[in-house]
């Protein structure tokens, strides 16, 4: 068995130790822009090659799948799905675990998600309005006096997200302002090196709760959940901070429980169900609006909201990362039988199966990270001890040594019987990474601390109390918009 991993990241080293655990013992080799040295160390264990080459070179990445004799490629990030490389990969007659650029459109374009998921009244909608340019989305939000998430359009390594509160009828003004300023950020910066989607800008209605992440494995015809995950995007500890990448990541069992034994949860076993049946749902709508099967992952980035409960924030066509240590650390099932089920359409046949356990992943950053990448990047990096438990993630391997890429370093990965167990661990692992030009590093304690669990924990209950209501009086999903134009208008 011979099978080519394609990207880089910590995502991708998960991905490789999944596989290299197979009982078919496969010999991975991977495609990636740098040489990851944990993906790197499979690669060298298992006999495999490294290719060093654009993601998205889909000519590359076939004649690399070529010379090893891959039986399927794994394609990794979102990136190369969005060019298409999947697509160009099955015309080649080799198979590919990947979404194909039409299906992918899910996580490339959140106006189309959005189009869809209103399309098919896919539960768990927001209220949503798309813009080309800034200057369409001027005299909107000029009129419009409303909390609001500002977002590119366009899946950007969810940089740009930007959520304005607007309560205070005294600062309208000052918000007004400031949603422009970051409308017009969005357009002209962010989504400035993208020709290949038409829509920009969303602009969407504020919703709060806890977020999670439901990733799935699907072949078109069956979706299997995954264990929920929650990611920390900001920076700091408490949740304060820029929004990066995701500092880190929680899972236990399905729902998010406090521990194995514990079942204070952030999110119940139904909202779980339900969440997947979104997913689920999604991906019958991209399927059937353009006629091309998933074969790959598919996820919902979740939030329990007071509107509808599981409510769609974002849909990736991929492993998140780093929700991918969660995920791949608890699979029991062997991926390559996963894998194969994908191809083959008959995932229905194979028991997909995780450990009941906590896993709690802390993402270690040089400083500079995230808004001043150049100052995080090009510093050696040294891994002290065994390295059990640590997946390199923005990490260059040249001539022997290591350097920083500018991004999260590595995913220092801790399990255990409960989140705070895992958590603990998890900031042991992170001891043992060290800059050896004595440039300093962040990460986050909190991940999984309990103070943390209980915050989220709680959160979900105040949303949870709120839907359920709805629920009980028919109301589920409506609510009243002020719609500039048009005044209030009922929608959900
Ligand atoms: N955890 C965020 C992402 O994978 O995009």
């Amino acid at each position: 068995m011979k099978i080519l991993l394609v990207g880089g990241a910590g995502r991708e080293h998960a991905i490789a130790l999944a596989l290299k655990r197979s009982s078919k013992e496969p010999r991975i080799s991977c495609f990636a822009d740098l040489v990851n040295p944990g993906i790197n160390k499979v690669v060298k264990e298992t006999g495999g090659e490294f290719f060093l080459g654009s993601i998205n070179d889909h000519g590359a990445i076939i004649r690399a799948a070529q010379k090893v004799g891959a039986d399927f490629v794994f394609i990794g990030p979102e990136e190369p799905n969005f060019h298409g490389v999947p697509d160009r990969i099955e015309e080649s007659g080799i198979k590919c675990i990947g979404a194909g650029r039409k299906v992918a459109e899910l996580e490339m374009s959140k106006a189309s998600m959005r189009d869809l998921q209103w399309k098919y009244k896919i539960p768990g909608r927001l209220w949503y309005k798309k813009f080309k340019t800034y200057e369409e989305a001027l005299p909107y939000i000029q009129e419009y006096a409303e909390s609001v998430a500002l977002k590119p359009a366009r899946q950007s390594g969810g940089k740009g997200v930007k959520v304005i509160e607007d309560f205070q009828v005294y600062l309208q003004e000052d918000k007004r302002k400031v949603k422009k300023e970051h409308a017009e950020m969005i357009v002209k910066e962010h989504m400035k090196d993208y020709d290949d989607i038409d829509y920009k800008l969303l602009i969407e209605e504020r919703v709060w709760g806890p977020e999670y992440t439901v990733q799935c494995f699907t072949d078109g015809r069956t979706v299997v959940p995954m264990p929920a995950v929650q990611d920390n995007k900001h920076a700091f500890d408490g949740d304060l901070g820029l929004e990066t990448g995701g500092m880190g990541s929680i899972s236990c069992g399905m729902n998010l429980k406090w521990g194995v034994d514990d079942d204070r949860a952030i999110i119940t076993e139904e909202e779980c169900r339900r969440s997947a049946d979104i997913v689920k749902l999604m991906i019958d709508a991209i399927q059937k609006d353009t006629g091309q099967r998933y074969h790959g992952i598919a996820a919902g980035q979740m939030m329990l909201t007071s509107v509808w409960g599981p409510t769609v924030i974002e849909m990736y066509s991929r492993l998140g990362d780093p929700e991918a240590g969660n995920v791949m650390t608890a699979l029991k099932t062997d991926l390559v039988e996963i894998c194969e089920g994908i191809i083959e359409e008959r995932l229905n046949t194979v028991k997909v199966e995780f450990e009941d356990m906590a896993v709690a992943v802390k993402a270690v950053c040089p400083e500079g990270y995230p808004d001043k990448r150049d100052l995080a990047k090009g510093h050696p990096v040294a891994l002290e001890g065994a390295g059990e438990g640590v997946l390199w993630a923005s990490a260059e391997e040249t001539g022997g040594v290591v350097r920083t890429g500018g991004s999260r370093v590595v995913e220092c990965v801790g399990t255990g019987d409960a989140l705070p167990e895992a958590s603990a661990k998890a900031e042991e692992l992170t001891k043992s990474v060290r800059l050896t030009d004595g440039w300093r590093t962040f990460h986050r304690k909190d991940i999984g601390s309990e103070k943390s669990l209980l915050r989220r924990v709680q959160l979900g209950s105040m949303a949870r109390d709120i839907y359920k209501y709805r629920e009980r009086k028919g109301l589920l999903g409506k609510r009243m918009i002020w719609v500039p134009g048009k005044g209030l208008v009922e929608v959900g």
